[in-house]
């Protein structure tokens, strides 16, 4: 820590310390508030759950947006499915993207986002929807079905366009292989999936070891996936590249080459400073598609 920032936090941690929970409390709702009249953010505690403060919330949305017009085939006639849909980051600009025949549907384990993107986005486009997804983690650890074994709330071939941000970082093979499983189930054929993944391969893990080396980040070796915590795996999972093909492969999703590092938890945004972000140096994004010709094979399962 610099010496000027030493000097500006001490106040500002003196003041926390001395201001009365009850205070902080309406102080933090104002400037909730504020922030969402004035920018039309998220509550800061909200963001903070789908990614470190520094990470800009709007920025890397229309990053996301743009990178999916350009890259992969998004239209504004699209039905889109948000595969742990967050606090909105897509969907809000996502919002001005999509027309009237276009639709958006997300889904994620914690309340507080669903909640906050229903009552600000649904409200406005009741085109966009949110729902609870009711399976075990290890945030949720009180519901019944597990990662394995949930079936996304939708009916087959529904989508043309999935994105999964930031997700398969925090999902164990046999639920990675389900979610993807359920992505092509819930495509049309033709439509296309964009997941980003922490990745690494032979050459990733030749590289002389630093601060930032898979190695380094991910101690705990599985095999074909490394965590960085073997007493909380969902924490934070990097994929060995073999992995990630057999999956898609078995998933019936065609990976369209290249594995990406420049789209939306893009590395240049990380602040050389922080080490807090350096994990994403090895986040690629990984479009597919949902080849025209598949038969659905045995594992599709509609929900009921
Ligand atoms: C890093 S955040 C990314 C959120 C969003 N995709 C974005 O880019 O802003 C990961 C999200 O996954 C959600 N999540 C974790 N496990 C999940 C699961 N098994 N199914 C659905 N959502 C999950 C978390 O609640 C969190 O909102």
């Amino acid at each position: 820590m610099s010496s000027l920032s030493r000097t500006i936090a001490s106040p500002v941690t003196l003041a926390r310390r001395v201001t009365p929970q009850p205070v902080r409390n309406v102080l933090r709702a104002a400037y909730d508030r504020l922030s969402y009249a004035v920018a039309g953010l998220p509550p800061r505690r909200l963001r903070g759950w789908i990614s470190p403060t520094w990470f800009d919330f709007h920025d890397t949305g229309r990053d996301q947006l743009e990178f999916f017009v350009e890259m992969a085939g998004l239209r504004p006639s699209h039905r889109v499915l948000d595969i742990a849909c967050g606090v909105g980051r897509l969907a809000i600009p996502l919002s001005r993207y999509l027309n009237g025949r276009g639709s958006y549907d997300g889904f994620d384990i914690k309340e507080e986002l669903v909640d906050w993107c229903r009552s600000k986005i649904s409200t406005r486009r009741p085109n966009f929807q949110f729902q609870l997804a009711r399976v075990a983690t290890r945030w949720s650890p009180n519901e019944q079905i597990s990662v394995d074994r949930y079936c996304f709330p939708y009916q087959d071939e529904r989508f043309d366009f999935a994105y999964a941000g930031s997700i398969f970082t925090h999902i164990l093979p046999g639920g990675a292989c389900n979610y993807l499983e359920q992505t092509s189930r819930v495509l049309r054929p033709g439509g296309r999936l964009v997941a980003t993944w922490l990745v690494y391969n032979k050459r990733t893990l030749e590289l002389t070891q630093t601060t930032g080396s898979v190695e380094h980040s991910w101690k705990f070796d599985h095999g074909e996936y490394r965590v960085k915590d073997d007493d909380q795996p969902e924490a934070s999972i990097a994929y060995e590249e073999g992995a990630i093909r057999r999956m898609y492969a078995e998933a019936g999703l065609q990976i369209l080459e290249p594995f990406r590092p420049d789209a939306s938890y893009n590395a240049a945004r990380i602040p050389s400073n922080r080490s807090e972000g350096i994990h994403l140096h090895h986040c690629l994004c990984v479009i597919a598609m949902r080849p025209n010709d598949t038969r659905r094979a045995s594992h599709s399962s509609q929900p009921t």
